[in-house]
């Protein structure tokens, strides 16, 4: 005899948003000063970091390493992010898709303070921070921003 209800019945049960109750974070009740020891501590430390840490990160063909503020601001090919430009990094297009975490999406608050974060030039224990620093993106060869032309000729 099959057991089905033990074989594919679990994961889906636990998606359904309010079955668990949510663990109220600075984050979520607002109190948190929007900077990358925050977004650490209460986000990736606890939702992302068992996937997305040293040789086992995911994926595994581009692994994204969120274990430090260095490494989420490595250069890249794909950024992991540009700071002031929330739409064009995908640390906040995976979670405000729901893609990430796989299952079990981040609370409103949580992907607010991610968008604001980066759009605050992603500083690391201030309020502010510095869109001119390194991961602006925006300087990198192969932009094509106009007048942005190779060994001039003239
Ligand atoms: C249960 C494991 C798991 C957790 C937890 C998790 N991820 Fe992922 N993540 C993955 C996998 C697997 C992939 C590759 C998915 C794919 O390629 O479709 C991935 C891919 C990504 C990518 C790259 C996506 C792309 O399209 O380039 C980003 C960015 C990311 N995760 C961010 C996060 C963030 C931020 C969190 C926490 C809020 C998180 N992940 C939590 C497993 C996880």
């Amino acid at each position: 005899m099959i057991n089905h209800a033990n074989v594919s019945g679990l994961y889906k049960g636990l998606d359904c948003q309010g079955s668990q109750p949510v663990k109220v974070t600075p984050i979520i009740n607002g109190e948190a000063e929007v900077n990358y020891q925050n977004l650490n501590e209460y986000i990736i430390k606890t939702k992302c970091i068992k996937c997305h840490q040293g040789p086992q990160a995911e994926p595994e063909n581009d692994p994204v390493d969120l274990s430090s503020y260095e490494l989420i601001m490595e250069d890249r090919f794909i950024p992991v992010l540009i700071k002031g430009s929330p739409q064009r990094s995908r640390l906040f297009l995976t979670v405000e898709s729901f893609e990430m975490p796989p299952k079990v999406p981040l609370e409103p608050e949580e992907i607010e303070f991610i968008r604001k974060w980066i759009e605050n030039c992603a500083p690391k224990d201030s309020k502010v921070g510095n869109c001119n620093g390194s991961g602006s993106g925006d300087d990198g060869p192969g932009d094509d921003e106009p007048g942005d032309d190779e060994p001039s000729d003239d």
